[in-house]
């Protein structure tokens, strides 16, 4: 702790803020959304953390994207991970494994068994394996401590560091991660250095590196150094030298001890395995122990997340998926300020990007409420890849862009933090310079990804030359009909951007842009007796599909959600869909097809709950005067699908983009990303504040209803700070630029408590 003039108040505050922490920080179930798809990571982590300590499973083939699986062997206990993502795991890297007993082979994908469940809490995590080891843990942002409690008895007390470790993909589609080479040296001192090097992970990046520093804070009985290969096995090297490799031969070493209880701090660092050093001793000193890093962790969460949102809720269902969505939305991007590998810069620098495809629709828009901060600083390190990578991410990991599965969906990003007034320290007209290039220069087709190989997947947008001479996609490309409209919605937010500027030629040709979504719709395309669908098309005219059966994959028209799903995408430009629809009461009757079960020929309903495409979905009957649907279809998606058990989500977290979507279905408002406006519903609880830093807050309060436990859900009456309000609708500046309050009364049955004017469709 840094003292300063407040050194006292700071201490005082920040007792005060165990006692809470205890309140807040305990309602978050760790394993919640593990299994099932979930993919949450459990293990332990501060927000943004570039640490996220956690078990890593091997069990037959499965994947484990997070590390952690339900069941399997314990393959290492590694310092780096994504949050909830699907596609192929990534990381696994900077491990340590306990085993008991002699080890013959060290680095040839050595496990351990497991032996119960895993315990987790904010900051701690914990497990036992076969060998009766107890394994804890904690975190700082760039370094981890590990203890290990090792059973009495005879037997060797091993640590095993292994550099080779990864979390492998077995999925069969290229893009398992590889060990590519490491080094690794034993001190006199006995503390350990090194680096590994590895490539791929789900983004295709070529080799990046991590550095390492390890330290014991007991005496080491012996350690000894190994290289490896599957063909030789592991063989024991010249205990001083510093072993390295360049090629697939692998490199680590075992520690034994002599003492039951070990403990191990490890630091890491993307710039040097010096830098890792000096992270370890700023972070977790010798002689720190456990108990103090996981209070640190727990004061650090409460202080920066969990403290923003409070409720007068005493209902602990509802406690525990507020305060784990808001734990598991705080895990990436990773705040890697002074840790980029790639360049210099005074600006900051946030990666782990895992994906825009997934959080541009609520999740942005939420860390914007919740951390301006960071938020700010996210924006600028966005702009700061465009100025020296090239181009804006869709999705960056180990500090390499990719892969992009629609559109440049930062341009979205850019436009929500520009119309919502994010300036600060951000350089608009460079950000606007790095959302021209997504939409003018194609990115070169590097590498090929083969899994589309007719152009980037890397950043920017790979059909451009369609887009731009065209004013549609082709087949020649792959996911043309998806590619369009996402196309067509990140010119709309450059329209936003170069008006906001003043740039009024670019904004009178983006905003013409952003209708191409248009050419792709075939008013003829019928589904389920409805009439009008985006279609895939050449320059012969329209291709039929199937609009109910055409989602695909990486080389299809859609991308993972069909042509229902994207014919409702481009909400710039809603009125026109409703339009072209055949109306406000045709999209209705739409609307509730694609929630009737069965309405498509198989049981279940159109509506994806499991992914990210028809976030929006439910709440699209506000634009047709309908709010009392989007109450009613909102509120039934998320009572069905979200719960608080491992199984509790539907689908991938995919960066916490699931969980902010539940979090805007409890405050009452969904956000329309690149725009000031956020739909009205209905909130779940009594009373909810939001602090919106700068001493502003939002308070949502509900009377009338029932505490999110039955059917008193639909609005009665609202006032927006104070006054009356009757649009379906509101802007940013009514409640968040300087606060504000909304106070429902909520009822059983739905009124007629608004006017009718809709929300705006600024492109129709
Ligand atoms: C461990 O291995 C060493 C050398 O391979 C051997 O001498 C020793 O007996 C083994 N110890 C046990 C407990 O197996
Ligand atoms: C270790 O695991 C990797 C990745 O799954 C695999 O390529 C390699 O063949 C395995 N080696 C051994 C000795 O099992
Ligand atoms: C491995 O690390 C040692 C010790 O820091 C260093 O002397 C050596 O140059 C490194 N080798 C490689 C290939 O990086
Ligand atoms: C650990 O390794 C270092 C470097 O090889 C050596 O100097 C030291 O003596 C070793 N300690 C033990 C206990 O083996
Ligand atoms: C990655 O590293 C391996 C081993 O060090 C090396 O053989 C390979 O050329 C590297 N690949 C690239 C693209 O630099
Ligand atoms: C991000 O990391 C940098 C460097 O550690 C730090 O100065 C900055 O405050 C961090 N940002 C936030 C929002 O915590
Ligand atoms: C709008 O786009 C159409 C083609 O889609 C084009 O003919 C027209 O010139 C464009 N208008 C402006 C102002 O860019
Ligand atoms: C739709 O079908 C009608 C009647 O067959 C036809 O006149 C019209 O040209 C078609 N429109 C498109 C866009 O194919
Ligand atoms: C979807 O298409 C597949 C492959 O063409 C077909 O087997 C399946 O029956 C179709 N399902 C529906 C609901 O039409
Ligand atoms: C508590 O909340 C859950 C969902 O958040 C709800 O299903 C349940 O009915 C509520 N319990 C009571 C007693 O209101």
């Amino acid at each position: 702790m840094k003292f300063n003039s407040w050194g006292v108040s700071l201490i005082l505050s920040q007792l005060q803020t165990v006692v809470q922490s205890a309140e807040l920080g305990s309602h978050v179930n760790l394993f919640l959304g593990t299994e099932n798809g979930g993919n949450n990571f459990p293990g332990v982590a501060r927000p943004f953390g570039m640490v996220k300590l956690g078990p890593d499973l091997l069990s037959g083939n499965t994947d484990a994207y997070s590390g952690y699986l339900a069941s399997g062997e314990f393959s290492g206990f590694s310092m780096m991970h994504e949050q909830g993502t699907g596609g192929a795991p990534k990381y696994g890297t900077v491990s340590q494994l306990p085993v008991v007993g002699n080890i013959t082979d060290p680095l040839s994908n050595v496990t351990v068994s497991r032996d119960g469940a895993d315990e987790a809490a904010v900051g701690y995590y914990k497990a036992r394996t076969g060998d009766g080891v107890e394994v804890e843990m904690s975190a700082s942002a760039h370094a981890g401590i590990y203890r290990y409690t090792f059973p009495g008895g005879s037997l060797e007390k091993n640590v095993l560091v292994d550099v080779s470790h990864v979390l492998p993909s077995f999925r069969g589609q290229g893009l398992s991660q590889g060990y590519k080479g490491g080094n690794f040296t034993i001190y006199p001192d006995g503390h350990y250095e090194g680096h590994g090097i590895y490539d791929n992970g789900w983004n295709r990046s070529p080799n990046w590196t991590v550095h390492f520093c390890g330290y014991f804070e007991n005496e080491i009985v012996s350690n000894r150094s190994y290289t490896g290969t599957d063909e030789s096995g592991s063989v024991q090297q010249d205990s001083g030298s510093a072993i390295s490799s360049t090629g697939s031969t692998r490199v680590g070493g075992v520690f034994s001890f002599e003492d039951t209880t070990v403990v191990s701090r490890v630091g890491i660092s993307w710039i040097s395995s010096s830098k890792a050093c000096q992270h370890v001793q700023d972070e977790i000193p010798a002689e720190t122990t456990l108990q103090s890093v996981v209070s640190d962790a727990e004061v650090e969460w409460e202080d920066k997340v969990f403290s923003k949102v409070t409720t007068s809720s005493t209902n602990e269902t509802s406690l525990t998926l507020l305060y784990s969505s808001l734990y598991f939305m705080h895990l990436i991007p990773t705040n890697q300020t002074g840790e980029n590998p790639n360049w210099e810069s005074e600006e900051p620098y946030y990666q782990d990007i895992f994906t825009f495809w997934d959080t541009f629709r609520c999740s942005t828009a939420l860390m914007q409420i919740l951390q301006p901060t960071a938020y700010e600083e996210q924006i600028r390190s966005l702009i700061d890849i465009w100025r020296f990578d090239g181009y804006l991410p869709d999705a960056r990991s180990s500090n390499y862009n990719g892969r992009v599965q629609g559109g440049s969906n930062a341009d979205n990003v850019l436009a929500d933090a520009y119309v919502k007034g994010v300036r600060g320290a951000v350089d608009w007209n460079d950000g606007y310079r790095a959302m021209v290039k997504d939409a003018e220069v194609t990115p070169a087709n590097s590498p090929v990804d083969s899994m589309a190989p007719d152009s980037s997947t890397k950043e920017g947008r790979g059909a451009l030359p369609d887009w731009l001479e065209l004013g549609f996609i082709t087949p020649r490309f792959s996911r043309a009909v998806s590619r369009a409209v996402e196309y067509s919605c990140n010119d709309f937010g450059l329209y936003q951007v170069a008006s906001g500027l003043g740039i009024e030629d670019d904004a009178a040709k983006y905003l013409n842009r952003s209708r191409n979504w248009r050419n792709h719709w075939n008013a003829n395309q019928t589904s389920l007796g409805f009439s009008g669908f985006v279609v895939p098309r050449d320059t012969n005219g329209f291709i039929s599909t199937d609009p109910v059966n055409d989602s695909g994959y990486w080389a299809d028209p859609y991308y993972q959600a069909n042509s229902w799903a994207y014919s409702l995408t481009s909400v710039h430009d809603m009125e026109q869909i409703i339009g072209l629809a055949g109306g406000k009461q045709t999209m209705l009757e739409r609307l509730d097809t694609i929630f009737t079960p069965g309405a498509s020929g198989s049981s279940g309903m159109i509506f994806d709950p499991t992914n990210e495409p028809m976030f929006n979905i439910p709440y699209l009957y506000n634009y047709i005067n309908r709010q009392d649907l989007s109450v009613a279809q909102s509120r039934n998606i998320a009572k069905t699908y979200y719960q608080t058990g491992v199984t509790g989500l539907p689908g991938n977290s995919d960066a916490g983009a699931m969980q902010t979507w539940l979090l805007w279905n409890m405050i009452g408002l969904y956000p329309i990303t690149g725009q000031t406006t956020f739909l009205i519903h209905s909130p779940w609880f009594e009373s909810l504040s939001i602090d919106l830093g700068g001493d502003k807050t939002l308070r949502v309060t509900a009377t009338g209803g029932d505490g999110n436990g039955g059917a008193s859900i639909q609005v009665q009456r609202l006032r927006v700070n104070g006054r009356d309000w009757r649009k379906n609708w509101l802007e940013w500046n009514d409640i968040f630029a300087s606060g504000g309050t909304m106070e429902f009364e909520l009822g059983g049955e739905p009124s007629k408590w608004f006017t009718g004017e809709v929300p705006p469709s600024p492109a129709s």
